[in-house]
C-alpha cells in the first residue's frame, strides 16, 4: 500500500520528504515510474483535477526560483490551489520571534502540505516533528535538498537507462552544498556506482557523507582538478560556488579565487565521452560558459523541467495515494 510507503526515517513519520536517504531504491524506482508517467500525460500543458480540493504552501525562508515555483506549477497542474510566502524570513511572524514548530501548528491548519525552505539545517526535521501538515524539504541550510537529488536522478536514469555502474564526478563548493550531499546519499542506492569529489581542500565533501559512503561500499576518490575526471565520467555534476555562505571575508574572496580554477568551458566539454552528460542544479554563474549550452551533452534546462514532474509524483503519492497507485498500476 502506498500508505505505508514512506515508512519510518530519523523519527519522521510518513508521509514528510526531508532527507534524501529515506527512500529505499524499490520507492526511488516506484516515484521514477510515476514521474515518467506524469511527464507523459501532463507534459503537454494539459491540467488535470487530481488534487482538486488541496492546498499547498510553500514557505520560503531562503530565495528560491525553481523549488518554490515548480512546486507550484506542479501542484496548480495538478488542481490544487497554491498559497506562498516567498520572503518569509522577512514577511513571516519569524521576524516576531514566533518558532517555526509554532509556525507549522499554524499554517497546517490553513494547508494540507507544505514545501519548506530555510537557512537552518535541520528545520525540515524540525517541521516535520510537529507532525502536523506533510513537509516537503526544498532546502534546508548546509544540510539537504532531497527533491532536487530526485529529479537529478531522474534525469540520469532517463539518459541512461540505469544509474547502477555510473562514474559520477560532482565539481565545485561540495562542503556548502546541499543538493550535492542529497545526491550522494541517493546514488548510494544504486549498485557499482563510483563518485569522484572535485574541489579545492578549502571546498570539499563533509566527512559525514564519506563515511557513509565507505559504510554502503561505494568507491569515491577525491580530485583537485576536473580536467581529467572529465574524459572519464559519465556525469559531470557542476555547481556554484556558495560565496554568500562563507563565515568570513577572507573564506569568501579565497573562495571566489578558488572557484576559478573549476570552469566547465567549450574545450572541456568537447573532450568529454559522447555519451556523457553536464549537470547543474542552478543557479549557475560563471562554472559552465554560455557557449556549453549549446553541446549536446548539456542536461542542466532539461533537468530542472524535470523538477516540475517529480514534484508532481511527490504532491500526488502524499495528497491523493490512491490515484498514484492507478497511475502505476495503468502503466
Ligand atoms: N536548484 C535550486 O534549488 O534552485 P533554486 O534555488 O532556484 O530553488
Amino acid at each position: 500500500m502506498l500508505e505505508k510507503f514512506w515508512g519510518e526515517h530519523d523519527g519522521v513519520d510518513f508521509p514528510h520528504v526531508v532527507l534524501a536517504q529515506q527512500f529505499s531504491r524499490e520507492q526511488l524506482e516506484k516515484i521514477f515510474i510515476l514521474t515518467s508517467i506524469l511527464k507523459k500525460e501532463i507534459g503537454n500543458g494539459k491540467m488535470v483535477e487530481w488534487l482538486y480540493g488541496h492546498i499547498v504552501l510553500t514557505l520560503f525562508y531562503e530565495p528560491s526560483t525553481r523549488t518554490r515555483l515548480s512546486h507550484e506549477t506542479a501542484a496548480l497542474r495538478l488542481g490544487a490551489r497554491v498559497i506562498s510566502s516567498e520572503n518569509a524570513a522577512e514577511f513571516s511572524s519569524a521576524i516576531k520571534g514566533e518558532t517555526l514548530e509554532d509556525t507549522i501548528k499554524i499554517v497546517s491548519a490553513m494547508a494540507d502540505l507544505v514545501v519548506m525552505r530555510h537557512k537552518a539545517t535541520g528545520s525540515a526535521q524540525k517541521a516535520a516533528s510537529v507532525n502536523a501538515s506533510p513537509i516537503i524539504n526544498g532546502g534546508d541550510g548546509l544540510g539537504q535538498h532531497p527533491t532536487q537529488a530526485l529529479l537529478d536522478v531522474f534525469t540520469i536514469n532517463e539518459h541512461f537507462g540505469n544509474v547502477d555502474g555510473l562514474k559520477v564526478a560532482m565539481v565545485g563548493d561540495l562542503k556548502r552544498g546541499r543538493t550535492v550531499r542529497s545526491l550522494t546519499y541517493m546514488l548510494s542506492k544504486f549498485k557499482g556506482v563510483e563518485i569522484y569529489f572535485v574541489a579545492p581542500k578549502i571546498a570539499q565533501m563533509g566527512e559525514d557523507i564519506k563515511r557513509h559512503l565507505d559504510e554502503n561500499k561505494i568507491w569515491w576518490g577525491e580530485e583537485e582538478e576536473f580536467q581529467e575526471v572529465a574524459l572519464e565520467a559519465d556525469v559531470i555534476y557542476m555547481t556554484r560556488y556558495q560565496l554568500e555562505r562563507a563565515v568570513s571575508e577572507e573564506e569568501r574572496r579565497e573562495l571566489e579565487e578558488v572557484s576559478k580554477s573549476h570552469i566547465m568551458n567549450r574545450n572541456v566539454a568537447n573532450d568529454m565521452p559522447e555519451t556523457s552528460i553536464i549537470m547543474h542544479p542552478l543557479p549557475r554563474v560563471e562554472e559552465i560558459r554560455w557557449s556549453v549550452d549549446q553541446n549536446p551533452r548539456a542536461k542542466y534546462f532539461e533537468q530542472a523541467a524535470n523538477g516540475i514532474y517529480i514534484r508532481m509524483a511527490l504532491l500526488l503519492m502524499i495528497l491523493n495515494p490512491s490515484k498514484a497507485v492507478e497511475l502505476l498500476n495503468s502503466n
